[in-house]
């Protein structure tokens, strides 16, 4: 349990909630209706080279129609303004929900939310405040004019592909930093009912998430999925130092380390081949040794994950 000073990075600010109603609600637009192929890139955390390798696939996917979505924590490990502002650079060519980090980036001042990760108890103070920090130095890079673009970005996307709704959000169907629709949760039944649930309520069959770092594709019931590509710019798991990201489409992917077909769509988790040198020089040239992102995520860059942390 986290003692009360160090609320801040375990807080779910009010203004991350929505309803799953809010996303029925909303409209899709026409970019992404009619798709065949919808990728959806969630936690790039900054990581350059993952960047140009998820373009470099994408723009191999020969769908006639495709879209593809950065669905937040895109900037994170880029504390620097030129690094910061390439990245930023590519996200505009795309459409993009916001993450934490881009919400907390967006305001003023870096606020009560911390990072805005909304850690569960299980995650150690040490890296709940080393990710504090980490906004602290980050914020410092932002431009004045990104700060409005990033708020302006919706919390959430609706897409359609094949005749399929799919609700794109970072976190969950309840929260932008939401952690239903983590590995963990969705290995328990009543959670992958209330997921379901969830769906119906949002007018999708599918959830493209993020957030939590680590991925998972759950089967829901009646044709209903979650999809969570963990983390595009990080090792997704131990010894396989690659991202990934989610393809959504009427055909079938190639470069997927997991696949699901429902009959109608190709739900996979691409991989994300960048090269782990060039991003580690990047990586060390921001971060040395002893910083705050060497001490949360060095093992996981170099290792792949055998802990949480995001
Ligand atoms: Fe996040």
């Amino acid at each position: 349990m986290s003692s009360p000073e160090n609320q801040a990075g375990r807080l779910c600010p009010i203004d991350y909630r929505y309803r799953p109603e809010d996303i029925a609600a909303a409209p899709t637009l026409p970019d992404l209706q009619g798709l065949d192929a919808l990728w959806v890139v969630g936690g790039l955390y900054g990581n350059r080279e993952a960047l140009d390798a998820v373009l470099i696939a994408y723009s191999a996917d020969p769908s006639p129609r495709k879209a593809l979505v950065f669905n937040g924590d895109f900037h994170w490990f880029d504390a620097d303004s030129g690094w910061f502002a390439d990245i930023q650079a590519e996200v505009d060519r795309h459409w993009a929900t916001r993450g934490n980090v881009e919400t907390e980036l967006a305001r003023q001042g870096v606020g009560a939310a911390g990072c805005g990760c909304a850690y569960p108890d299980d995650v150690s103070d040490d890296t709940v405040q080393c990710s504090n920090r980490i906004i602290e130095r980050l914020h410092a890079v932002v431009p004045k004019d990104v700060r409005p673009r990033l708020a302006a970005l919706p919390r959430f996307l609706r897409a359609e592909v094949g005749g399929v709704g799919v609700g794109i959000v970072h976190g969950d169907a309840h929260s932008l930093a939401g952690w239903r629709f983590s590995h963990e949760a969705l290995q328990d039944e009543v959670a992958r009912n209330a997921a379901r649930l969830a769906c119906d309520a949002a007018a999708v069959r599918i959830f493209a998430s993020s957030h939590t770092c680590m991925p998972v594709v759950s089967d829901l019931g009646a044709g209903h999925w979650v999809i969570n590509n963990g983390a595009a710019g990080m090792p997704n798991a131990l010894g396989a130092l690659h991202g990934l990201c989610t393809r959504i489409a009427t055909t079938a992917p190639t470069g997927a380390t997991q696949c699901r077909h429902d009959g109608a769509l190709y739900l996979s988790l691409q991989t994300v081949n960048y090269s782990v040198t060039q991003w580690w020089q990047r990586f060390e040239g921001c971060w040395p040794p002893g910083s705050d992102a060497f001490r949360s995520y060095s093992d996981r860059l170099r290792f792949g994950p055998n802990a949480r942390t995001c």
